[in-house]
This record gives structure tokens, C-alpha cells and sequence, in this order.
């Protein structure tokens, strides 16, 4: 195949753009808060190549590192490709070498046994360093300053796992960086590792443990005395991926679990508690201790919300009668069998963002992404197919929700988070919104739509962006983003 399939994976905002380029002095209307110094770091899915297979997914794209560097109110736009082994190789061939997302079984023969990650899920920092995750490999080092990959990166050689989750959590008092890896020893192995880098980089611990079924584990969360796997039926077999098939299928009768051990205990330790049956989370927004309790909150769906992972499982469910909601999770560890209580806490939606001083703590508001059904049909694109239109701030204590909508046909990615220095401000939301360029949904072109980056009151979402920065482009649908203060970026291990 030498072009895009048009499913999609590959129009709307998932449209290949594949631009490796840099523009200073992006145009900015309104004022950016002067507060607002440093770089937005975003990891954007964009394919080198069309794929190996018309069925192809957005999560299988190569992944490219995108940078808004802001300061003194203006705005500089860089974006490239993480340099994986992948990349490499499918650059020099010219084509797609790899073929469906993690199936090594449908690969051409020249890249056997090669590393496979994409690097295209989060960027990471943390001691100075900044990384490009994908949870099926490790992280590559990427320079903040250039944006060039500089490699993999295993501690040194100190990390045995194979693999680094794309959702790491950072400790906000101790700076210790704790993570995992599922299939740890290798495609399908059941292993977790569960490890702790300290604050200075160096891996500290690193524990091993078999999870309850071979499921995706795409995020965890910490408090301040456990660690915590919430873990959902969404599974992988080998024998399906030898034959070719899907590397995940989910499944509507199999339960949830969450394993729950002390955080800097033995994985010895970890207390399993049976949660509901076939019910899916990617994101927990955060987790903290109140006494013997932990409440664990996350944007739960009463089925898986990618629609290839309900397929694969059989499971006939159309994308917009896709059940959810904000949940809270509350256990009791004083008790030998806690088991799980469920609250609803908000509308259905994802990608949540936490201010990172409230990680692990007891936090007064969190923002997410939803649908508002008053903004009209959604965007095209993004990793589900379908974008969210709304940023909702939350209120976990009183439930109190502010929203921020769209214009018609307009999608938003997952926002960044930015600290204020003024006591009581909230701080500042960075989030990219893709704007259709004709404002009539009835004329509207999938992928035809300006990206800009809205600058947004954190405490006041539902005023508005004070500024938006005109890329002027369509650029392709991000997965994670993460926010790194100037100040941090003056301090990096790596120089310009
Ligand atoms: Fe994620």
C-alpha cells in the first residue's frame, strides 16, 4: 500500500500531517499571563509511512514530539519524530516494515526481533531528563532543547523490565518518580515491574509481580502510603497474535481487580480486591488516603472505549451508547477483605489533569475532557475516532463542575496544567483546540480546521481562553501532554 486509508484512523483529525518544522513568533490574540513560562511538551501519533494494513490504528502512528516553548508571551512551535529503531529502519526503507499494533507476527521479515515501540504516548519529565513513553517499550530520551532523540533509556542498564508505562506518577514532596511495566519480560509475559526512581534518576527499586489476568495496565496511581494497579478485562493471548489477530480483546463478563500494596512495601504485600465485571478505565485522575479509607477517582465505561478492542472481543456496541462516568473507588484497608464502594462523581469523559502538587493528596479540583451534547456532533479523529468539545473543571468535595465549550464542529486535547505563583489562583490550563475553518457544521471538511494552542483561567474555565496561540496549521490529534516550567528547563541534564 502506498497511501492513507480512509478510514477513521486516517481522516477528521487523525489526517497524517507528517510536517517535521519549527516556527518562531507564533500570532497570538489576547495576552499570555507572563507566568506562563516554558514549554508544553505534546506527543502526537503521526504515521512516517501509510501502514502495512487498511485495518491500521491511530495508536500504531509513529510518534512525533511536539513543543509550544512560551515566554515573555510569545510562543515558538517545534514538532519531530521520536527517533525509535522503528522509525529508522521504516525510513531508510521507505515503507511500513511494521504491521499491526503490537503484533510482531505480521511484520515484514527484514525487522524481526526489532524493537517495535513508537514512543507516542506521554512526554515525560522528570530529573532533568524528558521522555518519550509508550507502555509496549521504554522510553527514549529526547532533547528538550532540540527535540532530537537522543536513545533508549533503562537507568543505565539498571532496569530489567522491557517495558515503561506512558503514566508514570511523581511524588510532589519527595520527587521520586514511581512507575511500572506491564508484560515486563516480554510480549504476553504476565509480569509487572513495579519500580522507584529517586529524585536525582537513579532506580532505586524494582519489584516484579504477576497481575491477576494479562491485561493492559495503561495507568496507575499512588497516594502516600500505597501503590495502586486498578486493573480491567481487557487482555492479550498469544495464540490470537501468532495467528495474526488482535493484540487486545476486552471482555463484559470477566471482573476488575485492584491490587493494592504500600508503597515502598514488597510486592509480597499486595492485597487483591474483586471490582466489577466488565467495566474499562485508561486514566485515574488521583488517589489519597483519608485515614483507613482510599479513594481512587477515575473516568470509568461500562465497556471498553476503543471500538478495535470491543471487536476483538466480540462485543457489538456502537461508539456513541458507550456508557461512563467520573467514579471514586473508596476501600477500606483496616478490614482483611476491604471491598470496592463506587460514587459518581461527574459527567462521562477522559484524559483528566491534576494539578501535580495534588498527586497522591487529598486535591479540590481536577479537569477533564467530555462531550457537551449542546455542541453539536464531534470532530473525526482522535484515538477513539470521535474528539471531545467540552473542558470541565471539577469540584471532587461538592460535585461542583464549570464548563468550557466549543463551536460547533471544534475538538480539544488533553490540557496541560500550569502553576501560578499568586496565592488562590488556580493557575492556567494550556490546551489545544482544533478550529473547523468554515464555521458552518453543514459546510464543515473533516481535516480541514486550524489548530490553535487556548490558553485558559484554570480557575474559571467557563470564561473562556485570555489567549490563543494560531498555528495557522491542522495539526494531528495528541494523546498525553505534560507542562515543564522554565525554570525546570534551565536546570536539564541535556543543554541546547
Ligand atoms: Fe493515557
Amino acid at each position: 500500500m502506498n497511501a492513507f486509508p480512509q478510514t477513521i484512523h486516517f481522516i477528521g483529525s487523525n489526517t497524517p500531517r507528517r510536517m517535521e518544522i519549527s516556527v518562531r513568533d507564533l500570532e497570538v490574540e489576547g495576552e499570555i499571563p507572563a507566568e506562563v513560562n516554558g514549554a508544553f511538551f505534546r506527543a502526537v501519533p503521526d504515521n512516517a509511512h501509510p501502514p502495512m494494513f487498511e485495518d491500521d490504528i491511530a495508536l500504531n502512528a509513529d510518534g512525533m514530539v511536539a513543543r509550544f516553548d512560551i515566554r515573555n508571551g510569545a510562543a515558538d512551535f517545534d514538532i519531530r519524530y521520536v527517533g525509535t529503531d522503528r522509525y529508522k529502519a521504516e525510513k531508510e526503507a521507505r515503507r511500513a516494515l511494521f504491521g499491526r499494533y503490537r503484533n510482531p507476527f505480521t511484520d515484514d521479515p527484514s525487522v524481526a526481533g526489532m524493537d517495535r515501540t513508537v514512543a507516542n504516548t506521554t512526554p515525560v519529565w522528570h530529573a532533568g531528563r524528558l521522555f518519550m513513553t509508550k507502555e509496549d517499550g521504554l522510553g527514549h530520551e529526547i532533547n528538550p532543547h532540540t527535540l532530537e532523540t537522543v536513545g533508549k533509556w533503562d537507568y543505565n542498564g539498571a532496569l530489567k523490565s522491557e517495558t515503561f508505562t506512558a503514566h508514570p506518577r511523581i511524588d510532589p514532596e519527595t520527587g521520586e518518580l514511581f512507575f511500572f511495566g506491564y508484560e515486563a519480560g516480554g510480549l504476553c509475559d504476565p509480569n509487572v515491574a513495579y519500580c522507584i526512581a529517586d529524585k536525582d534518576g537513579n532506580l532505586v527499586s524494582e519489584q516484579w509481580f504477576e497481575q491477576p489476568y494479562l491485561s493492559t495496565i495503561h495507568d496507575f496511581v499512588i497516594t502516600e502510603k500505597y501503590a495502586i494497579w486498578p486493573i480491567f478485562p481487557t487482555t492479550a493471548d498469544l495464540e490470537r497474535i501468532k495467528a495474526g489477530g488482535a493484540h487486545w480483546a476486552h471482555h463484559q463478563d470477566m471482573e476488575s481487580w485492584l491490587g493494592i500494596m504500600p508503597r515502598y512495601g514488597k510486592v509480597e504485600e499486595m492485597k487483591w480486591i474483586r471490582g466489577p465485571k466488565g467495566v474499562s478505565v485508561f486514566h485515574e485522575v488521583n488517589a489519597y488516603d483519608d485515614g483507613d479509607l482510599v479513594h481512587i477517582d477515575m473516568c470509568i465505561t461500562d465497556t471498553n472505549a476503543f471500538s478495535f478492542m470491543r471487536e476483538a472481543g466480540g462485543i457489538d456496541i456502537p461508539q456513541q451508547e458507550v456508557k461512563g462516568s467520573l467514579v471514586r473507588w473508596t476501600v477500606d484497608m483496616s478490614k482483611d477483605e476491604p471491598a470496592i464502594e463506587q460514587h459518581e462523581l461527574g459527567p462521562p469523559g477522559d484524559l483528566p489533569r491534576l494539578a501535580d502538587a495534588n498527586q497522591g493528596r487529598a486535591y479540590r479540583r481536577a479537569w477533564y475532557l467530555s462531550m457537551n451534547p449542546q455542541g453539536g456532533p464531534p470532530m473525526l479523529g482522535g484515538p477513539v475516532g470521535a474528539n471531545f468539545n467540552c473542558l470541565l473543571r471539577i469540584e471532587p468535595g461538592n460535585r461542583r463542575i464549570d464548563m468550557m465549550g466549543l463551536p460547533p464542529g471544534a475538538a480539544i486535547s488533553e490540557p496541560a496544567h500550569v502553576p501560578s505563583g499568586e496565592a488562590g489562583h488556580d493557575g492556567w490550563l494550556l490546551s489545544v483546540v482544533d478550529m473547523p475553518n468554515n464555521p458552518d457544521p453543514s459546510q464543515q471538511v473533516p481535516g480541514d480546521y486550524s489548530s490553535e494552542l487556548w490558553v485558559i483561567d484554570a480557575g474559571n474555565v467557563g470564561a473562556g481562553p485570555v489567549a490563543k496561540v494560531k498555528t495557522k496549521l491542522p495539526l494531528r490529534s495528541q494523546v498525553h501532554g505534560t507542562w515543564v516550567s522554565r525554570a525546570k528547563l534551565d536546570t536539564s541534564v541535556l543543554k541546547g
